[in-house]
């Protein structure tokens, strides 16, 4: 049976003044799969996720999204989508001044997602325990380890439920104990919630772990696309230098 297509990018382009990041890049995310993206600091990585959720608009090319346009939806299409798309920003970025409590409020509040606090309660907790910190509900972000929030920064976007959860560098500035902790919950996560998520990593131990399929972007492309295994043997010295 053919499985479902839940993001499609089509020849895709963005340019920041002279600056061409994006040059035609192309992706298939089918329900259920993760696949990693990996590729150099600075090759436009946070760029391609950003243009999926139109955080920054692309110049042209298709991006297709749980089966909606999302370049020619209007703003209330987009934020329906955006409900269902989780994006774990690269650095975590919790609100300093709030407790984890109300960093998780925040996405119900925002989206109306539920009407009633004892139900937005109930979502809290539940997505507090999907990643192992119901403990840390009452803490204040500066009380936590960098670990603790990466999971609280996933918590928050398991909130609303999502089809598709975007994840930008999970692991940076981890051990690599917890990086191996986070890779793991990745796929916890899929299994619980029934995501498709697009990882990008520097992280090869993560991207062995956490990902079906690797494709590697390289001047406002991909290269290829394989399992870690395929692309960590590869013939060419170019693929296998990326996971070194
Ligand atoms: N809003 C923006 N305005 C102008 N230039 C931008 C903007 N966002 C990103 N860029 C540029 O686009 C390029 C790609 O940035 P991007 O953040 O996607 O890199 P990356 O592959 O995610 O790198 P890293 O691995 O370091 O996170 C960089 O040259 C960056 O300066
Ligand atoms: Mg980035």
């Amino acid at each position: 049976m053919e499985k479902e297509n839940v993001i499609v990018v089509n020849n895709m382009y963005k340019s920041f003044k002279h600056n061409d990041i994006l040059k035609g890049i192309s992706l298939t995310l089918q329900k259920g799969e993760n696949l990693g993206v990996v590729g150099k600091s600075g090759i436009g990585k946070s760029v391609l996720i950003k243009c999926i959720v139109r955080l920054i608009e692309p110049d042209r090319g298709e991006v297709d999204v749980l089966g909606t346009n999302i370049l020619k939806c209007n703003d209330i299409e987009l934020n329906e989508i955006r409900k269902k798309v989780g994006y774990l920003f690269q650095g975590g970025a919790l609100y300093d001044s709030m407790s984890v409590r109300e960093n998780l409020l925040f996405p119900i509040r925002r989206t109306q997602f539920v009407d009633k606090m004892h139900d937005a309660q109930e979502l809290i907790e539940g997505s507090l325990r999907s990643v192992g910190l119901i403990d840390a509900i009452d803490k204040m972000p500066s009380e936590l380890s960098g670990g603790m929030k990466k999971r609280i920064a996933l918590a928050r976007t398991l909130i609303l439920k999502p089809d598709i959860i975007l994840y930008d560098e999970p692991t940076t500035g981890l051990d690599a104990v917890t990086s191996g902790e986070i890779s793991e919950l990745i796929i916890k996560i899929r299994e619980e919630y029934n995501t498709a998520s697009i990882i990008i990593t520097h992280d090869m131990k993560c991207a062995k772990i956490a990902t079906d399929s690797i494709k590697i972007m390289k001047d406002g492309r991909f290269l290829e696309q394989g399992t870690y295994d395929q692309l960590s043997r590869s013939e060419e010295k170019e693929i296998r230098d990326y996971f070194i």
